[in-house]
């Protein structure tokens, strides 16, 4: 690379399969200029042997696992330890990871006391921005991240303690009593019996809800180094302690461009109500002089169908025949897809549903609020987190995190005393 009259050369690395990379780690110490790549839409932040993505093709791998496959015929328990561990896990070794992470459902009793300082109203990604954080202060024991064994245990902690936490903020929010983990159950059964059981009468989980659920947590495991993810390893980079660094990863999940979209999903689909409106909304997705875009559509990487809405659109329909729902925003967001994906405008930017087209029609058919949708998207995402975060401590070539700018500021000037501006 000739750059002024200094010549340069930079190393081209390939991982397993996916682009190559330019090694330009020497670029500014060679060269004096950086970069630049605002958003990272070309950039690799790390090495990473967790998840690919082919975008082109719509391909999600997990360990080399495709997703559709995954999502078919595993369970949350199982893709978690194979995305902490690189090996899908012998019977007995899911069991024993399943046995573990059971054992770590309860929650400090004196973090209960934490929801009582929010109103009721509060929104539930903020009551789990809020206690997520707040776990460090309860788990000393597992916050040296130079340990292996304080990151397994903080890992195991995390991901056992997500769906209790996020259970809690659903019941704070309803006025219900907070419902124990019964450990009897899978984890999934025991997240939907801890939301929506009551100590009044006994609750039988839905093994047909159970089963979508577990496959939405699947869906929702790991994504690459999306914003969330990146932040995350950010945030650890700096050697931030786990809790701290999930709670970091839930804030950024909340923005409606990335885990708030499934929410924003929904309410689009009821705000379009009936399949008469939606050119007027695609009609508005279009038009550069109004802000509103499709929720549930387009993605940075994929420039095809995610194949994480195709199973969810698979789900949609079991879960409707299994409770007997007859929801006519299921109706608008088919033909919506239908429409738009005919449309040349989501053609030419090649525009497709993503994951969080129809998760929120699911969530909402098993009786989640939509403010819980993007609590659901953090309890599944927390094990892809705790996973690239482990990726990332583990990693020697580590260092802090520390991006550069283009400065477009004022040079240097003298100070002026206020008397005499
Ligand atoms: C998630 O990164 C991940 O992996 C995330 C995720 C994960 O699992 O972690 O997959 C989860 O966040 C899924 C995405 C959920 N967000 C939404 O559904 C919100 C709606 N979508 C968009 O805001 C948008 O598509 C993004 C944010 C998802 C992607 O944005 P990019 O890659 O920065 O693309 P862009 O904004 O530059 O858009 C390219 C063009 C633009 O038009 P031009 O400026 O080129 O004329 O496409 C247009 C955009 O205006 N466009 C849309 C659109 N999305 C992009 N136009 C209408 N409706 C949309 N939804």
């Amino acid at each position: 690379m000739k750059i002024g009259d200094k010549e340069s050369n930079y190393a081209i690395r390939s991982g397993t399969i996916g682009p190559d990379v330019i090694d330009i780690r020497k670029l500014y110490a060679e060269t004096g200029c950086f970069t630049y790549d605002p958003g990272f839409t070309s950039t690799a932040s790390c090495d990473s042997a967790l998840t690919y993505i082919d975008g082109d093709e719509g391909v999600l791998l997990h360990r080399g696992y495709p997703i559709g496959e995954l999502a078919e015929d595993s369970s949350f328990m199982e893709v978690s330890y194979l995305l902490l561990n690189g090996e899908l896990p012998s019977k007995d070794e899911l069991e024993s990871f399943s046995y573990t992470i059971s054992r770590h459902t309860m929650l400090h009793e004196q973090l209960m006391q934490f929801y009582r300082g929010f109103r009721r109203d509060a929104h539930p990604m903020a009551i789990m921005c809020g206690v997520v954080g707040a776990l460090s202060a309860f788990y000393h024991d597992s916050t040296d991240i130079a340990d292996p064994e304080h990151r397994r245990i903080s890992s195991h902690r995390l991901i056992a303690k997500m769906p209790t936490i996020a259970a809690a903020a659903y019941k704070y929010s309803v006025g219900q009593p907070f419902v124990y983990p019964d450990n009897s159950l899978s984890y999934t059964g025991n997240f939907l019996r801890m939301t929506f059981g009551v100590p009044a009468e006994p609750y039988e989980v839905n093994p047909v809800v159970e089963r979508a659920l577990d496959r939405i947590f699947i869906l929702h495991a790991d994504h690459e180094q999306n914003a969330s993810t990146s932040t995350v390893r950010l945030a650890g980079s700096s050697g931030a302690n786990p809790f701290a660094c999930i709670a970091a990863g839930i804030a950024c999940l909340w923005g409606p461009a990335h885990g708030g979209a499934n929410e924003a999903a929904l309410n689009m689909l009821r705000e379009i109500g009936t399949p008469d409106k939606i050119p007027e909304y695609i009609a508005r997705a279009k038009d550069k002089n109004d802000p509103f875009r499709l929720m549930g559509f387009g993605h940075r990487v994929y420039k095809n169908y995610d194949p994480r809405a195709t199973v969810m659109q698979k789900t949609v329909r079991e879960v409707f025949d299994a409770l007997k729902v007859n929801d006519p925003v299921f109706e608008v967001a088919l033909q919506l897809e239908e429409m738009a994906l005919n449309d040349p405008y989501f053609i030419e930017k090649k525009l497709f549903p993503n994951v969080d087209f129809y998760s929120g029609v699911i969530l909402s058919a098993i009786g989640f609020p939509t403010t819980m949708f993007t609590v659901l998207f953090a309890l599944a995402r927390t094990v892809g987190w705790v996973a690239q975060w482990n990726e990332m401590i583990s990693d020697p070539g580590q260092k802090i995190g520390r991006p550069r700018q283009l400065y477009t500021g004022p040079t240097q000037r003298p100070y002026v005393p206020v008397d005499k501006r």
